[in-house]
């Protein structure tokens, strides 16, 4: 533990590189043109959706989020001292950054905390309130992370080196190929030395799995279908949503988890001039999470820059944190 210094009362830093709402007008259009409709689950992410995931994070099926924290604060001096003193955090998808406090307050003399994350008003509340209580600067960028991004610099002292944190299994959310170029882009922009801590959720009995994205109280199904509020609320869709319902099963072939939009019945969805057909049982795919055995993962980062250091599982090895080092 590091001597802690007086708290920083507000952000060091605010960077808004946010895709404006021309952006997911054009990728609702593009994705509900296609055979399989699917729109991207990063557009899930507005304030409510933002409030909704934090629900879910605290759900009695949602297993992930208390399983990583579990295992982070049971592995945390190994991991700590696996990383090395004089680090500045980078959290990618930082959502509301409740997995950080105990990477602060555990590395040796942290630099700075700079979180990212696409949903801007939950990310400046989060920040926010974390500047107020953490020991070192906070600064924060609203981007999306498959864009390229640059680090701040200046706002907080030199780090030795950068450490990228990827918690929540968000890299699941990818498609194999796509996490893949995704590293690739956290390799060059995290540069020389750099270390990267990411969760994964890995492959488990199917009916835990499905139960923890349908959950009894509907709170998944509330998050899946706000996506089409939000369509309502941001691009004046007009559709109707009783016509729509969640639906998320177990791809065994391609190890993931698959939400979908499914018309109940034959529908519509329109919008401006565009108009699209639903027939009855037909969906739109919003979200896959990957659930990886460790052999995939280490195959997975074989093809990207990272060298895999270490890994660390619970003990009914449900999740992995993975500690990579940039060559
Ligand atoms: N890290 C937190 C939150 C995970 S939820 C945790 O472990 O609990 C996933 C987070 O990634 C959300 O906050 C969402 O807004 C963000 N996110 C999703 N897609 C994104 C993208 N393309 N770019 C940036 N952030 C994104
Ligand atoms: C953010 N991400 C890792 C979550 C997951 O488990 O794939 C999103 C989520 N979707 C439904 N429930 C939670």
């Amino acid at each position: 533990m590091t001597d802690l210094k007086a708290p920083y009362g507000a952000l060091a830093y605010f960077l808004d590189l946010h895709p404006d709402v021309g952006d997911f007008k054009t990728d609702v259009l593009t994705g509900l043109a296609q055979p399989q409709k699917s729109i991207s689950p990063k557009y899930f992410y507005d304030e409510c959706g933002s409030k909704l995931f934090d629900k879910i994070t605290a759900l009695k099926e949602y297993y992930p989020t208390r399983t990583e924290k579990t295992l982070l604060l049971s592995s945390a001096d190994e991991i700590t001292a696996a990383i090395g003193a004089r680090s500045a955090i980078f959290e990618y998808g930082s959502g509301s950054s409740e997995k950080v406090e105990w990477l602060v307050r555990g590395l040796e003399d942290p630099v700075a905390y700079v979180a990212m994350d696409i949903s801007k008003d939950h990310l400046i509340d989060s920040a926010t309130a974390l500047a107020d209580a953490l020991p070192v600067p906070v600064a924060a960028i609203c981007a999306d992370f498959h864009a390229p991004v640059t680090l701040p610099q200046g706002g907080f002292p030199q780090p030795k080196q950068w450490l990228g944190y990827f918690p929540g299994s968000t890299i699941g959310n990818m498609l194999p190929e796509t996490a893949v170029q995704f590293l690739d882009r956290a390799s060059q922009t995290l540069g020389r030395n750099a270390k990267f801590l990411i969760g994964v959720d890995l492959e488990k009995d199917k009916l835990v799995l499905e139960a923890a994205y349908d959950d009894t109280s509907g709170v998944t199904a509330a998050f899946n279908l706000n996506l089409l509020q939000r369509m309502r609320r941001e691009l004046d869709a007009v559709l109707t949503l009783e016509d729509f319902e969640h639906f998320a099963f177990y791809n065994q072939k391609k190890c993931r988890i698959e939400m979908h939009l499914r018309a109940m019945r034959p529908t519509t969805v329109a919008i401006g001039e565009q108009k699209f057909v639903f027939l009855e049982g037909e969906t739109i795919h919003t979200e896959n999470s990957h659930k990886y055995s460790i052999d995939r993962l280490r195959d997975l980062i074989e093809q990207t820059p990272w060298r895999l250091n270490h890994v660390w599982t619970d003990p009914k090895n449900w999740y992995a944190a993975c500690l990579l080092s940039n060559n």
